[in-house]
């Protein structure tokens, strides 16, 4: 049971679920160019069960049971990726129709159900000749977004209910080009200042395409997590408030301010591209939402290492099935925090939380974890934060990145030998609390 009902919530509110393309669809169908990622999980060690996205949930050729799903849990809203590589096979050129008509027929089979669709363009397959290219370093990498965003708002921004460029920056740039944990998998600074950078270009550009195609409701999905010291002394709160620049502010702080935070300048500054400071205006667009991607909270001290000279400590808090923490009341503060010192009036939606959980059917874990988060997000907007919606990551089992098939979060179970889909405890308790 869960422990809010819809009826809580302003009568707009929008609750939906989420997915990502190349987590669900089945990469290998009907088209598809090779990505970033492929190359990187063919690589040994890369991948906890050295799986790929080949198959995945097979939603390429399931998706209108998967839509289904959607409408009968009593979801308002669906967000999905488009998926790059998929619609062009070479990252620029030649546009595979097939690919393209399968995101027209998902788009179109959500509105026939009554689900709005939540786009966002980039959710971290990388096209592998762009990659071949030197990929988010490289920084006509704006220039090869703005394309793609192009023929995706083209064919299906008169019918979406929103647009994000690009999901997560952090992890884009930061968790793939410095700790090496996503593709392209490199540990090199210069490498992530670059991509830190063209990330927030390419996004700048998508947003002036969506515009000229007249495109509404355009914004983009960041993450957050808390950050908090691991004791009193003056040198945890300082590598606190470095991690905190680096993943909660650099992102907002380009697009609101223009400016990027001095903690992370301090690193990375002789590495940003030259002439940087004469992309921020274009990196400024004004945008009608944020997306907050939302799931743990940590606790930092300082080390004697390289810059930024950090590491987590544990707080002794419960912990997820992959170990991370559970802080719902850092959900409220995140909120808040954004809200007041980046987005003011600015609607904001949770466009992700949920917790890879014990693989079972009868996900209890899970229930109480969406319980305390949706309730820390409520008292945000008790608080007068303009939370616009509530979107449940994920909609069913999926390829989990860097763990394989191994961590699941689905509100729906995927057996992944059948690929039959089971609603789990936790989508049971969604649909009751949605139907009140
Ligand atoms: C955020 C990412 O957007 C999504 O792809 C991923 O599966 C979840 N976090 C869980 O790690």
């Amino acid at each position: 049971m869960m422990k809010f009902k819809r009826s809580d919530f302003p009568q707009d509110f929008i609750f939906g679920t989420a997915t990502s393309s190349y987590q669900i669809e089945g990469h290998s169908f009907g088209g598809a160019g090779p990505t970033h990622w492929d190359t990187f999980a063919a690589k040994p060690g890369k991948i906890l069960d050295g799986t790929d996205g080949a198959i995945a949930c097979d939603h390429y050729n399931r998706w209108q049971e998967d839509l289904d799903l959607i409408k009968d849990a009593g979801f308002d809203s669906y967000r999905f990726s488009t998926s790059w590589a998929r619609v062009m096979p070479e990252g620029r050129g030649a546009v595979n129709q097939e690919g393209l008509d399968f995101y027209e027929r998902l788009v179109d089979g959500m509105l026939a159900r009554g689900i709005k669709p939540m786009a966002t363009l980039y959710h971290w397959e990388m096209p592998a000749a762009l990659d071949a290219l030197g990929g988010w370093q490289n920084a006509d990498v704006a220039d090869w977004f703005a394309e793609f965003t192009d023929v995706i708002a083209k064919r299906l921004g008169d019918r979406l209910f929103s647009t994000a460029t690009i999901n997560e920056p952090w992890c884009v740039s930061w968790l793939s080009h410095f700790e090496g944990h996503h593709a392209p998998g490199l540990q090199d600074i210069k490498a992530t200042a670059r991509a830190m950078h063209h990330v927030l270009k390419a996004h700048g550009k998508s947003v002036q395409v969506l515009r000229q195609n007249g495109v509404k409701d355009v914004g983009i999905v960041c993450n957050f997590e808390g950050t908090m010291p691991a004791d009193d002394s003056v040198e945890s709160a300082r590598a606190a408030a470095r991690y905190e620049a680096i993943y909660n502010r650099f992102f907002l702080q380009g697009i609101f301010e223009g400016t990027y935070p001095e903690e992370v300048l301090e690193g990375l500054g002789p590495h940003l591209p030259a002439g940087w400071q004469d992309d921020m205006a274009l990196i400024q667009q004004p945008l009608e939402w944020v997306g907050v991607n939302y799931y743990t909270a940590k606790a930092f001290r300082e080390t004697d290492g390289p810059w930024p000279s950090c590491e987590t400590v544990r707080t002794g808090a419960d912990t997820t099935h992959m170990n991370w923490e559970i802080h719902p009341d850092h959900l409220t503060k995140l909120l808040k925090w954004i809200a007041d010192t980046y987005t003011k009036d600015l609607p904001l939606y949770v466009t992700e939380n949920g917790m890879a959980g014990e693989h079972t059917l009868n996900d209890q874990d899970r229930v109480s974890y969406l319980n305390g988060h949706v309730l820390a997000a409520k008292s945000a907007m008790d608080a007068g934060v303009p939370l616009g919606g509530y979107t449940f990551w994920s909609l069913m089992d999926n390829y989990e990145w860097a763990f394989g098939y191994a961590e699941r979060f689905g509100l729906v179970h995927v057996d992944f030998d059948t690929l039959e889909r089971t609603p789990k405890v936790s989508y049971l308790a969604l649909r009751d609390a949605m139907s009140q």
